[in-house]
């Protein structure tokens, strides 16, 4: 039988607080969250599922987890503490590279903050990783508290489990959040829909769940021979938000703005309203927008953020249903259907509000982007190699699986163009740990097959006269695209050219870095199948010397 639809009540997941106040003034403040494998309860008329969440307790513990509020400039400590049982909830794959501890007990995580600037020590790198008690840990951990120094740009980050070769397992089982940076001094006057009530946190993501209520996750592998369980991504037909699954919310006839992270592991969503609503972007991924820019539709791959205000005022209905309607694999799979082509429901109030909320025509201001400072032009390939029986069996950028050294050393403080190439036939958001771009354009590679038989031999895109094959048809970057971003759709068969800056945006601050070896940062592939797992990655992309 099937779960019906918008009968569960949209929740808003605990808040935890990043700073405390010390008379009027803002401290830093150290939190502990732990991980807890418990029960949740995904709809009104699905048992209880077993998952792994964070929270302060285990009690408190919610899937997504809290929402972390920081201040910018207020430093945030957080000890995360991983209370997991020895076994897995889901089944996952020991073939591939994979953190797996030496007693073979305990789960390995670590967690990354997905739009942070920090420290590499701070990352959460997949070999940071560490298992209940910290009994155990990874090649690369080094310490148990991180600081999250908040010095950046106001906006929207979330955080996640980011474990070699298990990200894809510790996300299905719940591991994710909200957080957010606020800067009060340069937010406040834009009068943007504000506090718990009109400021909120969406969080998407599509699971399959069998009879008993588990979370069920093929794991016959696309190729089981090679690897018995590994499938390149995973697809479910329930939709959930904020933990629940096709939820619903009364709303006011008033603004409200709506952070909605995509957190699935492969899912795309072209998301918008059955009535007409329009999405007014205030920002994208980490960073406001210089100017609001309205759309009927925003497709968001997964890791993207968009966040806008929505108007409930201009709604001609009482009730709007948040749907989707991206393929799967996107842009050539599936089309949606009955149940993953719905988000959730709306139901707007009757009585006109006066609304205290505005959108103003300009928001913030970041330095646009500055080719001339672009100090070093690189090119990065996507693409696979295909086994015998015509499976791709790997999945490399620059022909490179993460364990090679660092393949990317740029200087903090400088800029610097990056061509992706997408060789593959699915849509990859590619995510750049620490360093914030812009997407200057995407042009579609002419004679494409000759160009990848000429890298699968040479793996080197100037050797194999790329200038000749990036001349096809140019896509334009969407206005709410055009901002700051951590994270960007590489349209498969083309070159998507990105600005990426590698100093903190709003001043000229570097990024101070610790020359003791560490690695640096990664930049991959954000189907979470892929994350933290070597056959999409490049290797770590930077290492300083400054
Ligand atoms: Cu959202 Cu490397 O991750």
């Amino acid at each position: 039988s099937k779960l019906e639809m918008f009968v569960d009540e949209l929740p808003d997941m605990p808040k935890i607080q990043g700073f405390r106040m010390l008379n009027t003034s803002p401290k830093p403040k150290s939190l502990m969250i732990g991980m807890f494998k418990k029960k949740w309860k995904f709809h009104r008329d699905l048992p209880p599922t077993p998952v792994f969440a964070y929270g302060a307790s285990s009690r408190r513990a919610t899937v997504p987890g809290p929402t972390i509020e920081a201040l910018q400039g207020i430093d945030t400590y957080v000890t995360w503490k991983n209370f997991l049982p020895s076994k897995h909830i889901l089944p996952w794959d020991p073939t591939i590279p994979t953190a797996i501890p030496a007693t073979k007990t305990g789960i390995p995580t670590v967690v990354h903050l997905h739009g942070g600037m920090h420290e590499p020590a701070n990352d959460g790198n997949a070999n940071s990783w560490f298992t209940a008690g910290f009994k155990e840990n990874g090649p690369d951990w080094s310490k148990r508290t991180y600081h999250y120094n908040n010095n950046q740009q106001p906006g929207s980050l979330w955080y996640h489990d980011h474990a070699m070769g298990l990200t894809r397992v510790n996300l299905l089982a719940g591991l994710i959040g909200a957080y957010v940076i606020r800067h009060p001094e340069v937010e406040g006057p834009l009068e943007l829909p504000h506090g718990v009530e009109f400021d909120r946190p969406l969080i998407v993501f599509d699971r399959s769940f069998r009879r008993d209520g588990s979370i069920y996750m093929n794991s016959t592998g696309n190729n089981p021979s090679i690897h018995p369980q590994w499938q390149p991504e995973y697809f479910g037909d329930v939709i959930i938000v904020n933990g629940k699954a096709w939820p619903k919310m009364t709303v006011r006839r008033r603004k409200y703005r709506l952070r909605i992270i995509n957190a699935s592991n492969a899912r795309f969503f072209r998301f918008f309203f059955t009535n007409g609503l329009e999405f007014i972007h205030v920002a994208s991924d980490s960073t406001y927008l210089g100017e609001p820019v309205v759309t009927n539709e925003t497709l968001l791959a997964p890791s993207e953020i968009a966040d806008v205000v929505v108007d409930f005022s201009k709604s001609e209905t009482d009730e709007a249903v948040l749907a989707n309607d991206a393929p799967y694999p996107y842009p050539s799979g599936d089309p949606v259907n009955g149940s993953n082509g719905k988000i959730m429901k709306f139901t707007i109030k009757k009585k006109r509000e006066f609304d205290t909320w505005r959108v103003p025509d300009k928001l913030i201001q970041y330095p646009s982007p500055d080719l001339s400072s672009a100090t070093q032009r690189r090119y990065i390939a996507m693409y696979e190699y295909t086994s015998d029986i015509g499976e791709p069996t790997h999945l490399y950028i620059n022909g490179k699986p993460y364990e090679e050294p660092a393949t990317e050393t740029p200087k903090a403080g400088t800029s610097e163009i990056w061509n992706v190439i997408n060789l593959t036939e699915d849509n990859h958001p590619m995510h750049i740990h620490l360093a914030l771009f812009t997407v200057l354009d995407q042009t579609e590679l002419v004679r494409a097959e000759e160009f990848k038989a000429c890298m699968s031999k040479m793996n080197d895109a100037i050797k194999c006269q790329i200038s000749k094959h990036a001349r096809g048809k140019k896509l334009s970057v969407a206005a709410h695209e055009k901002g700051w971003k951590n994270v960007y759709k590489m349209t498969p068969g083309y070159v998507t050219r990105i600005l990426v800056r590698f100093s903190y945006i709003h001043s000229n601050t570097s990024y101070s870095f610790d020359p003791t070896g560490m690695p640096g940062y990664v930049y991959h592939c954000h189907v979470s199948n892929y994350i933290a797992f070597p056959f999409m990655f490049g290797g770590y992309i930077f290492k300083y010397k400054t």
